[in-house]
């Protein structure tokens, strides 16, 4: 399974005014999955610093995935999905489409995520919400079919046939 980051956006864990738990619990899900977690990275809500992350974490080269957790909502500092949009050069709407969809089954407040996810270059970056719970509701929405996904990125013939990713 290939290498992922989680990159927390969140002004007060970045002041150490709250301790992130939504990077962790992220993290937890991925190692679980299968991947190496080769980097958690904590910044606040400023989109230049989230794009420079971004920027850096996928020109790498040696992280196929990139997920963020935070800075979705409507609040006037939530610019993450802006910094996700200015970095990526190809969106890939189905992923925040199914996260909504899977999480308006939980709460209509889903629909105030403004979550994006896209490729820029080899890297796949899927934007989450805040809290614990909504991250852990939408990346569990998507987790299994991501790996497809990257697999078909990485450019290794993928049998679209084999529905590796059924429950
Ligand atoms: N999605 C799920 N599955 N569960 C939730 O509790 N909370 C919503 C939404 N998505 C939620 C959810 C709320 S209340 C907000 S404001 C948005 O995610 C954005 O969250 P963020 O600003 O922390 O990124």
């Amino acid at each position: 399974m290939p290498n992922a980051a989680v990159v927390t956006v969140s002004d007060r864990c970045f002041q150490g005014l709250r301790p992130d738990e939504g990077g962790p619990l992220v993290a937890e899900m991925l190692t679980d999955a299968g991947y190496t977690v080769t980097e958690t990275v904590l910044v606040p809500d400023e989109q230049p610093q989230i794009e420079a992350a971004l920027i850096r974490l996928a020109d790498g080269g040696n992280c196929p995935l990139i997920v963020t957790t935070g800075g979705t909502g409507f609040a006037p500092r939530d610019v993450t999905p802006e910094a996700t949009l200015a970095v990526c050069q190809r969106m890939t709407p189905g992923i925040p489409e199914a996260m909504r969809y899977a999480s308006l089954q939980v709460t209509p407040r889903a629909m105030l995520s403004r979550a994006q996810a896209g490729i820029r270059g080899g890297s796949l970056i899927v934007n989450l919400p805040g809290s614990p719970k909504a991250a852990r509701e939408n990346l569990a929405a998507v987790l299994p079919t991501l790996a497809h996904g990257l697999e078909m990125l990485s450019g290794r013939p993928a049998d679209c046939a084999k529905l590796t990713d059924r429950p």
